[in-house]
């Protein structure tokens, strides 16, 4: 749907952010789908030459099965990630090779990178979809309204961020805060896997249905893998961690209703966490 010429600035303005376009990337418009019609579709990753050896964000089970394209040197870009992340021994290193990584697509449109924030010896590692408006401006997970409310339900079993360590399966902000496409997660990929291989949590926690697909491995939605358990394992971790997923906040802020039932799924986590 294209705007309505007798509209207002302010309108026209209003128009664009009800699309989603909350940011000016460049001073002229891009037709994008004048040049994706003038070149040849991509083939899907299956079918791309080297797919095969290609070392993949070696997730135990494989992450996301959603349908994935990448660009030209995707899988270059994979393997560029897994070796960099491969390499770090600490969480600190990792986000030093995050910073001079340039596979994902998302930082270039991204004000800052947006990797972990709390303590990095935790025993609860919890992991969200991407950075929304104001982490993109912080530089820091989960400090816009959603985080708010992650920040009160740890409360109410006692923990903060001194306790926990937060990220995402993406560490740009999607633009318009999209879902990350198949292809920016497997990216990111390697990046979260090593992490949760140094922090090595005795809990890991998805927040919404993207990070529970991608981390869990599992095809269902977040309503039927919350309050279960699913071991997560790497071959970098000496034994599986314990993962479960939880409604994402920013879903319980629009769904209230839900609260509740997420109520009980934080008591499970803080049993969890007390047992041994
Ligand atoms: N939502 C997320 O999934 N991650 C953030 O960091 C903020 C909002």
């Amino acid at each position: 749907m294209a705007p309505n010429i007798s509209m207002t600035s302010q309108e026209l303005l209003r128009w664009h952010l009800d699309a989603g376009v909350d940011e000016t990337i460049a001073a002229k418009p891009v037709n994008r789908f004048e040049s994706l019609a003038a070149e040849p579709a991509p083939q899907p990753v299956s079918q791309q030459p080297g797919f095969a050896e290609a070392p993949s964000p070696s997730i135990s089970p494989s992450p996301s099965p959603a349908p994935a394209t990448v660009s030209e040197n995707g899988n270059e870009d994979v393997t560029a990630a897994v070796h960099l992340a491969q390499a770090a021994e600490t969480v600190s290193d990792l986000r030093q090779a995050l910073e001079s990584f340039d596979g994902c697509v998302l930082k270039k449109t991204a004000t800052n990178l947006v990797f972990t924030d709390g303590n990095a010896e935790a025993r609860i590692l919890f992991i969200g979809e991407g950075p929304g408006a104001e982490e993109d401006r912080q530089g820091t997970p989960f400090v816009g309204p959603s985080g708010k409310l992650l920040d009160k339900m740890m409360a109410s079993i006692g923990l903060d961020r001194t306790q926990a360590l937060i990220s995402n399966t993406v560490f740009w902000r999607p633009p318009g805060n999209r879902t990350p496409t198949a292809h920016e997660i497997a990216v990111c990929m390697p990046f979260v896997e090593r992490l949760i291989e140094l922090v090595d949590p005795k809990i890991l926690v998805a927040l919404g249905g993207p990070a529970a697909k991608s981390l869990l491995a599992q095809t269902a939605g977040v309503g039927k893998l919350r309050g279960k358990w699913f071991p997560y394992s790497t071959p970098g971790l000496a034994r599986p961690i314990e993962a479960t997923a939880l409604y994402h906040p920013a879903y319980l802020l629009r769904s209230p209703g839900q609260k509740r039932a997420t109520w009980s799924d934080w008591l499970g986590i803080k049993r969890k966490l007390e047992e041994d």
